[in-house]
């Protein structure tokens, strides 16, 4: 038996949760193939209503569970926030979102208890992380930073404005900030192409969490245990030579630009990308 794990985000962006999964996974089984679903055609979620944001993130995990996903990941930290439960009802399979990862990640280094969380409009205004948080009994000061992902598509990643709007932002997050937070939590899945520009801005010894690895960790946790008990696995020692996961891109929007913009997202260049059409 192998395993197809669907990743879905908007866009471009759960690119940097599938490059986090994929050596966690390399070389581990042959047979596993990744199927990752980007909504681009309806992207930004990040803008949107908690309807709308719902209506099109279970289409697009309908369509992955029809290509025969065994395992979502919801690398959108705004579906993730807005969505996962009726995600999860429209779903037969094990769902991981990025919310419970990013904030067990948090709680895991957080000493003083409190965070300082980062994310799109809609993800701040449903205060899914803080409720995560305090769940975990921590504190959390919420900013919506609906400039960065814009800036981030734009390839503006190491940009004298970019940097100017992260200082401006996370500057007002601290002066609003309770009991002093010593963690950043990263909460959308551009940020992570933002990291040094987060990392010259923060306080010394802030650290900083990213929901994308945190999620990728998760998954591999959860997923290992069943590849080596159903897959054939191969290993260095028997000289097979390793397997890596096969991968398989779908897009609402241009194949193209997806490819472009994705191959800075996922590290590595995109060559093949299926356009669907998905129901309204
Ligand atoms: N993927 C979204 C997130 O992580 C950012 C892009 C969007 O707004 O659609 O929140």
């Amino acid at each position: 038996m192998s395993l197809t794990i669907g990743v879905f985000d908007s866009g471009f962006g759960g690119l940097t949760v599938l490059r986090a999964i994929l050596p966690r996974l390399e070389g581990k089984l042959a047979g596993t193939r990744c199927l990752y679903l980007g909504d681009t055609a309806r992207l930004p979620y990040g803008s949107k209503s908690r309807e709308t944001i719902s209506r099109y993130a279970v289409s697009s995990v309908e369509f992955l569970q029809q290509q025969g996903a065994d395992f979502l990941v919801i690398a959108c930290n705004t579906a993730s926030a807005l969505a996962l439960d009726d995600i999860r009802a429209a779903s037969s399979v094990p769902v991981l979102g990025v919310i419970e990862t990013g904030a067990a990640a948090v709680a895991s280094i957080s000493q003083t208890m409190s965070a300082l969380v980062l994310g799109t409009a809609a993800t701040i205004a449903s205060h899914a992380y803080s409720s995560a948080l305090s769940h975990l009994g921590l504190q959390a000061t919420e900013k919506a930073c609906p400039l960065l992902v814009p800036l981030v598509e734009e390839g503006w990643t190491d940009h004298p404005v970019t940097d100017e709007v992260v200082r401006i932002y996370l500057g007002e997050a601290l002066a609003s900030a309770k009991n002093a937070p010593d963690t950043l939590l990263l909460g959308c899945t551009h940020y992570p192409l933002l990291r040094q520009v987060f990392a010259r801005h923060i306080p010394a010894g802030m650290k900083i969490v990213d929901s994308a690895d945190a999620t990728a960790a998760r998954a591999a946790e959860l997923l290992l245990p069943l590849l080596t008990a159903s897959a054939p696995t191969v290993s260095s020692l028997t000289g097979v030579s390793l397997t890596a996961p096969s991968l398989d891109f779908y897009v609402t929007d241009s194949p193209t630009q997806f490819q472009q913009l994705g191959s800075r997202f996922l590290g590595r260049p995109i060559d093949d990308v299926t356009h669907v059409a998905l129901p309204e």
